[in-house]
């Protein structure tokens, strides 16, 4: 039988949106909130309900970046453990992060409610889980962490899944929605009454001041605040020293056996991510992980076929339906950064939200809309953006900026993929060197050539051909961009330079 499957998520096929206009000409608003996903939109939905008029700006389609990719996993188990937390922020910034996480879960449950929105929103428990001796000790300290914290949780032997498992760490109350058309609800909710929601609409600048201007390919906006909520911030430096890029990959197998729904997470290094949705009366597994630098591997075909091993291997699967992959942003000290930009009076950002987008990009829209209307937010003072821990996660810190300088030296001295057009397979991109210079060459089909430039315009780390999604990733802050040249993902926000060819 041939299996049907899609390159998108369970989410795009399942939810379509609506178009919303680009910006023709200039604007005047109160905030500019850029990028069109789940801080953006909650964000902007927040500050429109307390009466300021909002622009969001987002350059392809609403929900066409991470948030668009994720697994909507709602939940305080967050990819730092709480005895990391516990012992770079201390028993309180632990207790406030499990709190917030567990405020932004409510937050997303009281507006499904107070908006009616339709999206499959439940509470269920979640469950990370050990599989050999050596994770259930990892399990343990961590299960006395979050208790310390205040989690609802209890260790248990009893996990309903379809396969073996030592000992589990179980949390009650945590939830699970679909992401899409929540967020499209929420959307629908913001344009009006001054305020609006711009696709297809590219930002080229960001300047700061009393007013502040937002420049883009179609009109310039002015207002007094501008929100950066655009997975990485656009073009800032220091920021990006705190922030490792990953790639991570899910796929949506139609289940042809029970499967109790809950939030799962195995131990192992990367972790896989698990959970169920129904959608048009059938069951779905989701499972995710196979986690990896971005832009370190070309073929990123091969982490598909593994998750697709493990999803068959564990669970009553016959197809696999969808497969998507995303961006996930780690932060060096393992908390968000949301907060005014360093350096910025009226500039302000959300990033580095973990593996935890969805319940991370809420809070983001919670403490920033408080901020933005001048009030006291309980969560503000432990995500600041500006804050250096110089002790927590310093080993990190080192090796990922070590390696973003190692990149920068070495891909320029790097062989080439090829020194002949010939040599690039028909669908596939390759590094050529072309009269003594590199170029980043894009062979379609049927034959056409693509040529850009494989410095990224980020800050000139070289470029990468991503096999699997057919794109070209840096793998010093992530950027990415379309197999001829167009941003797909900040921070960059200029396309690779186009090659002639003779
Ligand atoms: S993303 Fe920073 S150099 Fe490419």
């Amino acid at each position: 039988m041939v299996e049907e499957r899609t390159h998108k998520s369970l989410w795009t096929v399942s939810a379509p949106a609506r178009r919303y206009p680009r910006l023709h000409g200039d604007m005047e608003v109160d905030v500019v909130v850029i990028g069109g996903g789940v801080a953006g939109l909650t964000t902007a939905w927040l500050l429109k309900q307390e009466g300021k008029r909002v622009a969001v700006v987002e350059m392809h389609r609403l929900l066409s970046g991470q948030t668009g990719q994720t697994t909507a996993h709602l939940t305080e188990l967050l990819d730092t453990p709480y005895s990391t937390l516990v012992s770079d922020f201390g028993e309180k910034g632990a207790r406030l992060a499990a709190e917030s996480s567990r405020a932004a879960i409510e937050k997303i449950a009281e507006l499904v409610e107070r908006q009616g929105i339709s999206c499959d929103f439940r509470r269920l428990p979640a469950y990370r889980y050990a599989e050999t001796v050596a994770e259930v000790k990892a399990l343990e300290k961590e299960a006395s962490a979050a208790r310390q914290v205040g989690l609802m949780c209890t260790l248990t032997k009893h996990v309903p899944l379809p396969y073996p498992v030592k000992l589990a760490l179980r949390v009650e109350d945590q939830a699970q929605l679909h992401p899409r058309e929540y967020l499209l609800a929420l959307a629908e909710g913001i344009a009006g009454e001054g305020s609006h929601l711009l696709e297809e609409t590219k930002v080229t600048a960001v300047r700061d001041g009393v007013p502040c201007r937002v420049e883009t390919e179609h009109g310039t906006l002015t207002c007094r605040d501008v929100v950066e909520a655009t997975t990485t911030p656009l073009n800032r430096v220091f920021l990006h020293t705190k922030l490792y890029p990953y790639r991570t990959y899910a796929l949506a197998a139609r289940l042809e056996g029970p499967l109790e729904a809950g939030l799962y997470y195995d131990s192992q290094e990367p972790y896989h991510y698990i959970r169920t949705q129904r959608v048009e009366g059938v069951d779905y597994v989701i499972v995710g992980g196979e986690d990896h630098k971005v832009g370190t591997e070309e073929d990123t075909a091969r982490h598909f076929e593994a998750l697709e091993a493990y999803a068959r291997r564990r669970f009553p699967v016959t197809g696999i339906s969808y497969r998507w992959s995303g961006q996930v942003i780690e932060p060096a000290d393992g908390l968000a950064y949301i907060g005014r930009n360093s350096g910025s009076r009226h500039v302000w950002v959300a990033t580095g939200l973990s593996g935890t987008g969805l319940t991370w990009g809420t809070l983001a829209g919670m403490i920033l809309s408080d901020l933005l209307l001048g009030r006291q937010s309980p969560y503000a003072a432990l995500y600041e953006a500006t804050r250096v821990k110089p002790k927590a996660g310093v080993k990190d810190f080192i090796q990922e900026n070590a390696e973003v300088a190692f990149r920068f030296v070495a891909d320029r001295l790097a062989r080439p993929d090829a020194h002949d057009l010939s040599e690039v397979p028909p669908g596939e991109g390759r590094i050529v060197e072309v009269d003594g210079h590199k170029v980043a060459v894009f062979k379609e089909e049927g034959g056409a050539v693509h040529a850009v430039s494989p410095v990224c315009t980020h800050l000139g780390c070289h470029v990468h051909w991503n096999r699997a999604e057919r794109s070209w990733d840096c793998p010093c802050h992530g950027s990415r961009y379309s197999p001829t040249g167009e941003v797909l993902n900040g921070p960059a926000v200029k396309g690779l330079t186009a090659k002639k060819l003779r």
